[in-house]
């Protein structure tokens, strides 16, 4: 089983970036096999990666449970949605995708939630990393995705909501009794010092990872909607490096 890092915080701080950053420095620094999980179903992570998704998880689930005499003899219904999930998984050159895609309707909530753990436990034991873009919040942990997460990074943008958005989160995932190995706060956008947020900061108890400048070429990539990998800025990346090397160290 990889190492789980889940990206959370208040929708617009950046976590997708962070996430696709994070998914580039493992990939570039060929720290092993990976997949990266778009679970916010407002997906723009294929994007940000500059890949195509085909299929979603919760698109395979659902045809695959309308289909009549779909499951081959002999095979389990859960084991069969389990490889054709597999095979909508998206493959970079040095990374995988999945994309869970956008639950529709209460209908049939339960049980897709409990086939989308089951698969998603089988999925990933084939890889080293394993790099989750959350939707802001806890609530869609509960239902369907990780119950164990190793790293548990709560990107804040430069203000005091953010950080308090980021505790916020912090603390629900403790009540949810989600087993988190560590987790690490993260500051993006920054245009000035840490000193006005550092008492917010000290107050939401997790320690801080560092913190990625504001920087235009992230903002004209989106503009353009062009792949991280094509961002040239060494202070973002330094920024990443130092913030990777404390997550992992
Ligand atoms: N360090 C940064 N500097 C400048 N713009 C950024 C930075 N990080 C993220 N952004 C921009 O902020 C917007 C929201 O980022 P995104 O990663 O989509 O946030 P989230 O996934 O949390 O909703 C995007 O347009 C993105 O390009
Ligand atoms: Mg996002």
């Amino acid at each position: 089983m990889g190492t789980i890092i889940a990206v959370n915080g208040k929708g617009g701080t950046g976590k997708t970036t962070v996430a696709s950053l994070i998914v580039d420095y493992i990939a570039a620094n060929r720290l092993g096999s990976l997949l990266a999980v778009d679970a916010d179903p407002n997906s723009t992570l294929a994007d940000m990666l500059g890949l195509k998704i085909g299929a979603t998880m919760v698109g395979v689930v659902d045809e695959t449970s309308k289909m009549k005499d779909a499951v081959p003899a002999g095979m389990s219904k859960d084991r069969f949605i389990g490889m054709r999930v597999q095979e909508s998984i998206a493959e970079a050159d040095n990374f995988d995708l999945l994309s869970m895609g956008r639950p529709e309707g209460p209908g049939c909530y339960c049980y897709m939630n409990s086939v989308l753990r089951n698969v998603l436990n089988d999925v990933t034991k084939n890889y080293s990393f394993l790099v989750v873009d959350n939707a802001a919040g806890m609530e869609h942990i509960s239902r369907r995705t990780e119950r164990v997460i190793d790293r548990l990074l709560l990107v804040s943008d430069y203000s005091i909501m953010g950080i308090r958005s980021a505790a916020r989160i912090a603390s629900l995932a403790k009540e949810m009794d989600i087993k988190v190995g560590r987790s690490f706060l993260i500051v993006n956008k920054i245009t000035s010092s840490l000193n006005s947020l550092k008492n917010e900061i000290d107050a939401s108890g997790i320690p801080l990872a560092g913190t990625i400048p504001y920087d235009e070429e992230l903002i004209g990539l989106s503009l353009e909607n062009m792949p991280i990998s094509k961002l040239k800025s060494g202070n973002v990346k330094t920024a990443m490096a130092d913030i990777m090397k404390k997550i992992l160290g």
